[in-house]
């Protein structure tokens, strides 16, 4: 059995020649690995004694009183680590181990899924290299610390915008001079097959959770589910199991930086076209020469100029819609869940927030609002107040 390597029109492998025997001997690898029970087993019991799952699913109340809609938060912030970047990260760490490979290196953005990585790999005893654009480093340089005590290598990444999709480049640069001995854990559901599906099935665990819980609480469906996308792995890891639920609707939020009207946003949903990165067909922010442009978050994680290629699919056919979210809206929604809940949620997961914040007493009124919180916020905490402090 193969897996499907599209999404509708979207995905595919478009990578060089020396590439795909890697590519072909890690879709063989995983289609082993996840029908193989023991490793199965091995997965579940790491991610529940050592990641801490099930993450909980908390109404919060407050948030609810002021916002207008029934908000349920799915906290992945509470997931070892502080983001739910482990659930991929011990996945395709126990694969790499699988294949026999002796090293893993990774790309990452706001660094959670480089610390992810750090740890899955000093737990099972492999050298973890680490790719990060240097804007990247500077902005979240406490990840860059963690990952460092954890025993990773981290690779600073000085070309281009200095960006996660710099640092994707620089990891496939690696990866194909080293095929023989190493595993590249792609952090998100984007590149090339079957990178998506792999990471997709790592990160369905928090719908699925998520959906046996919401039933359990208020025996029912939510009306909306919210994540946030920047490549789209904690967006379609909590889709996942609502898919099929045709009453259930999906809504991603992009990053609209400074503005979708400025040039400085990540919004590829609204304003991309379809076009070629990292392997892969998805959406795409370019111009029309193709020429990939720079994006502009406030949030590391979500600065990248494409999105994984179900979303742009799910986009396309209307089974999920896409919003935005500036950094003035994610940097207040941060301030305010911080104050009303007790809870400081990531900068990329206050995207989600600031949607619902903004629609809660529109269209969202009294709905139940099911929203990932995909990380915790103590990492954006200085890059926060130096924003508040430059903005006054
Ligand atoms: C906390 C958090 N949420 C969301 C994201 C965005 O990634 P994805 O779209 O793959 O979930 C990141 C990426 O670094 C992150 O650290």
């Amino acid at each position: 059995m193969k897996l499907a390597t599209k999404f509708g029109n979207y995905g595919g492998t478009f990578v060089p020649e020396t590439l795909m025997p890697a590519l072909e001997q890690l879709e063989d690898s995983f289609l082993r690995f996840s029908a193989d029970t023991d490793c199965m087993e091995d997965l579940s019991q790491r991610l529940k004694h050592y990641a801490g799952r099930p993450t909980p699913l908390y109404y919060a109340e407050n948030l609810s009183r002021e916002w207008g809609a029934q908000i349920y938060l799915k906290r992945e912030d509470l997931l070892h680590g502080g983001a739910h970047k482990t659930n991929n990260a011990l996945g395709q760490a126990l694969l790499a181990k699988f294949m026999g490979k002796q090293r893993i290196i990774a790309e990452t953005g706001a660094g959670q899924h480089g610390v992810a990585c750090a740890m899955a790999g000093a737990m099972l005893g492999i050298p973890v290299e680490v790719y990060m654009g240097t804007v990247d480093v500077e902005r979240q340089h406490q990840n860059v610390q963690r990952m460092e005590l954890l025993g990773a290598r981290v690779h600073r990444v000085d070309i281009g915008g200095r960006t996660l999709k710099d640092a994707i480049n620089a990891a496939l640069r690696d990866w194909v001079s080293n095929l023989d001995s190493t595993h590249y854990v792609l952090g998100t559901a984007a590149g090339p097959h079957p990178f998506p599906t792999i990471v997709k099935f790592f990160q369905s665990i928090i719908g699925k959770e998520a959906k046996d819980q919401f039933s359990q609480m208020t025996g029912t469906m939510p009306d909306e589910v919210v994540a946030c996308v920047g490549g789209g792995s904690n967006a379609i890891g909590i889709f996942s199991a609502f898919i099929d639920l045709p009453e259930v609707a999906l809504v991603g939020v992009e990053p609209a930086g400074k503005g979708i009207e400025s040039t400085e946003h990540g919004a590829v949903l609204q304003l991309g076209s379809d076009g070629c990165l990292h392997g892969m067909i998805s959406k795409v922010l370019q111009d029309p020469s193709g020429q990939i442009k720079d994006t502009h978050s406030i949030a590391a994680g979500l600065d990248y100029p494409s999105v994984g290629p179900e979303h742009a699919h799910l986009s396309t056919i209307g089974r999920a819609t896409y919003s935005f979210a500036s950094d003035v809206e994610a940097v207040e929604t941060y301030q305010e869940v911080s104050r009303l809940e007790g809870i400081i949620p990531a900068l990329e997961s206050s995207h989600a927030l600031a949607y619902v914040k903004r629609n809660g007493h529109g269209k969202l009124y009294g709905k139940r609002v099911l929203v990932n919180v995909s990380g915790r916020g103590d990492k954006d905490l200085e890059r926060i107040l130096e924003y508040v402090q430059q903005n006054r």
